[in-house]
């Protein structure tokens, strides 16, 4: 069992030629709600892939919440865990989205109440856990406390730490894989990526966009390059590529096996819009593992 603890957003997605500038007015092309949150599209990414995931998270009384809690149930998600709050609505992202780039504000809504005393209730279910998967959607004196706790327990954790804002240097001694993009690497460690990447051997792997990700072995830095395809939609790449490792090294993929699936499984993912829209199975990953598209 794979347990995500994380957000679940509806995403509001605005498409548009350019991004407005401070003060400005444009018009945009398309607007639609699609589910999203990175906890979310993390525990589809991985249970699209055949994966056995539960959420543990947190959602408003509304019609948002309804239609989110309904996304992750055709997924396959256990939502057992997920709360419904009646004092929050449910979060929601503002996506922008242009020439396959976006920029996102997240309001977080009902995901705020993915408390440490919540973690406490959920104890038994996380107990089952062969991994558990934290973003950084959710209150961060909660990241601390799952990770303390996942150390008692034994179970190895797997961070994505996104936004990196909310990271916090005590997370890394309890952290079994630690996944920032290049920037969000920067700005947690403050040092070049080589330096930070030797040491963290086989811990941080860094992904690179369309170039893959990388990782250091305590001996070589391994660069296991990406997969060349149309982009239509980056939104969720990142969570494609953190569901599909979960699932993995779960499955018992080497470290090396388990970056190159998740690469393949993210460069599909981009191929459709919206987070979870692309997201592919087992079987699409097989066959374009076992393309030529690198
Ligand atoms: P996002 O915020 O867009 O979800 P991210 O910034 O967290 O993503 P990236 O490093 O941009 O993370 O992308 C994550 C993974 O997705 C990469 O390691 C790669 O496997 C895949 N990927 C991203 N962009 C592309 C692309 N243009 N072509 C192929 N694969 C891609
Ligand atoms: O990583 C993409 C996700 O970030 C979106 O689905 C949005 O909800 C934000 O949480």
């Amino acid at each position: 069992m794979i347990t995500v603890i994380g957000s679940i957003n509806m995403d509001l997605v605005v498409q548009t030629d350019d991004f407005p500038k401070q003060g400005e007015t444009v018009l945009g092309q398309l607007f639609t709600t699609v589910p999203g949150g990175k906890g979310a599209n993390q525990a589809v990414a991985a249970a699209r892939l055949g994966g056995q995931v539960q959420m543990v998270a947190s959602v408003g009384n509304d019609s948002f919440g309804l239609e989110l809690l309904e996304n992750l149930q055709a997924n396959a998600v256990d939502i057992s865990g997920v709360r419904q709050s009646s004092e929050v609505a449910s979060g929601i992202a503002n996506i922008l989205l242009s020439d396959g780039d976006n920029r996102i504000i997240v309001v977080s809504g009902a995901n705020f109440e993915v408390t440490p005393s919540y973690i406490d209730e959920m104890q038994e279910s996380i107990r089952k856990s062969k991994l558990v998967i934290l973003q950084l959607e959710i209150p961060i004196p909660t990241i601390l406390h799952t990770l303390e706790l996942c150390s008692t327990l034994n179970i190895p954790v797997l961070l994505n730490p996104a936004p990196a804002g909310g990271y916090d240097k005590k997370f890394m001694r309890y952290t079994t894989y630690l996944t920032p993009n290049e920037t969000e690497c920067e700005q947690i460690f403050g040092m070049d990526m080589e330096s930070a990447l030797e040491s963290h051997p086989n811990k941080l792997i860094v992904t690179l966009g369309s170039a893959g990700a990388r990782y250091y072995d305590g001996d070589r830095h391994i660069i296991v390059e990406g997969f060349k395809t149309e982009v239509v939609d980056t939104t969720g790449a990142g969570d494609t590529f953190n569901g599909a490792f979960a699932f993995a090294i779960v499955e018992g993929y080497a470290l090396k096996e388990a970056v190159q699936f998740a690469n393949a499984a993210a460069s599909l993912s981009v191929e459709k819009f919206g987070a979870q829209g692309g997201m592919p199975t087992r079987t699409d990953v097989e066959a374009r593992l076992g393309s030529d598209q690198r």
